[in-house]
């Protein structure tokens, strides 16, 4: 990873702190099992975003304004000993991290007391990381929330500010090292599908389709940015369904919401295809529906928009499509609770969302949008009555006079889908 992008990411953050603060930053905690188990550490997003740093236990401390100059950017690490190397292998040396970072105070964890106690002492206002994703929902208590409490208690009377409230304007703005990485994680996630459409057919099971996609990504030093949806049939009319156990059979159409996660940046793909290869007239009918709304829909991301006039933009085409297929009558919409349309009852969930470093990812969508913001589009149509559902997820960088789509090169017309399908037979 180029260490100017965290370098520069560094700078924006300063540009927006108070005079006179510090920021604390600190990585996840590796999320515990049972007994002595535990799962992969997931890197902590902004301390990522700042330093590069994916390394467990690491904290970041900036204070553009402290009187030594060279506690104004420290990072601390986990001191490596030969026992931890022999269990866990190599961690980063103060060379190593500096490379990385571009951070030249790099320091080991058992200084973090007296510098912080040091820094603080000096400053007005202290900046803590909190997760203020809207739809989070937190059972645990993360390393962050943990920090907060324990320097509230030791330090009642500073001043306390949100980092989120910098963070997410920063990381919603993609630079174009970002977007590189987006593009390649994207590039790798149409790789699989397109294997993956090559590979399914009547019998397959659904993890087997599974199975597929993980090769392909773990070959290429990527992982799955979320627990796969791979869904036949009915199935995919559960929003989260992630089972992915059923057989898939003849006539079904197989959902998969499946993608990559590459140096941390997600890719967020959805298709749908038929499991023997050709899309029935009616399967064919609502597949076109939901393309026309998907390919309206990345057209409509424009600067200077509402999120929720996007939204309400393509409900009103789905709504329109749903007439059409016979899914709704002029007189259901003209009697509907405006509290809840008609449309809702075949689609249900937002348009699409923010993306980078996280999947849905953090960003101000009650801000209108800007150039240089990335989004889902994910329109669909879901028809539990028939047995099957359609939905179709590209990502978009908005553009100041184009957007791109960066799966534009991912098979998405029916007939492409087709062709694919039969030249894996
Ligand atoms: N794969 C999760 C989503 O589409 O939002
Ligand atoms: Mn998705
Ligand atoms: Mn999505």
């Amino acid at each position: 990873m180029p260490v100017e992008l965290f370098v520069q990411n560094r700078e924006r953050l300063r540009q927006l702190m108070l005079p006179n603060s510090l920021a604390v930053v600190n990585a996840n905690d590796i999320p515990p099992t049972n007994a002595d188990g535990s799962l992969r550490l997931v890197p902590n997003s902004d301390l990522f975003y700042l330093t590069g740093v994916e390394q467990e236990e690491s904290i970041l401390l900036l204070c553009p304004e402290a009187h030594d100059e060279k506690l104004r950017e420290v990072l601390f690490l986990r001191e490596s000993t030969p026992l931890l190397e022999t269990w866990e292998g190599h961690k980063l040396t103060k060379d190593e991290a500096r490379t990385l970072t571009g951070i030249r105070q790099i320091k080991w964890l058992g200084e973090f007391p007296r510098v912080l106690h040091q820094l603080v002492c000096e400053v007005e206002h202290v900046y803590l990381n909190t997760n203020e994703h809207k739809r989070a929902v937190i059972a645990v208590e993360s390393r962050d929330a943990r920090f907060i409490r324990q320097l509230q208690a030791q330090y009642p009377l500073h001043d306390y500010q949100r980092l989120a409230r910098l963070m997410h304007p920063l990381r919603v703005l993609k630079s174009n090292h970002e977007i590189a990485l987006l593009q390649k994680a994207c590039n790798i996630t149409g790789e699989a599908f397109e294997r993956v459409a090559k590979f399914v057919k009547p019998g397959v099971n659904e993890c087997e389709v599974e199975a597929e996609f993980a090769h392909e990504f773990i070959r290429q030093c990527a992982g799955f940015a979320y627990i796969p949806i791979i869904a036949s049939g009915r199935n995919a009319c559960v929003l989260h369904y992630i089972e992915n156990a059923a057989v898939c059979k003849k006539g079904q159409l197989l959902l998969l919401d499946v993608a990559a996660n590459y140096a941390n940046y997600n890719a967020d793909l959805t298709r749908t295809i038929p499991v023997n290869g050709r899309f029935t007239r009616r399967q064919r009918q609502v597949y076109n529906a939901v393309l026309r709304v998907v390919r309206q829909s990345i057209d409509n991301l424009r600067p200077g928009k509402l999120h929720k006039d996007w939204q309400k933009e393509a409900e009103q085409l789905i709504e329109g499509e749903l007439v059409g297929l016979g899914l709704l009558t002029l007189r259901d919409i003209k009697r509907q609770d405006t509290d809840n349309p008609a449309f809702k009852k075949h689609f249900m969930h937002g348009l699409g969302h923010p993306l980078g470093l996280d999947v849905h990812d953090v960003g101000f969508t009650t801000l209108p949008m800007q150039a240089g913001w990335v989004f889902t589009v994910e329109p669909a149509i879901y028809i539990p009555e028939e047995g099957f559902a359609v939905r179709l997820e590209n990502n978009v960088v908005v553009g100041e006079e184009k957007n791109v789509d960066l799966m534009a090169h991912i098979p998405l017309e029916a007939e492409e889908i087709e062709d694919l399908m039969q030249a894996g037979k």
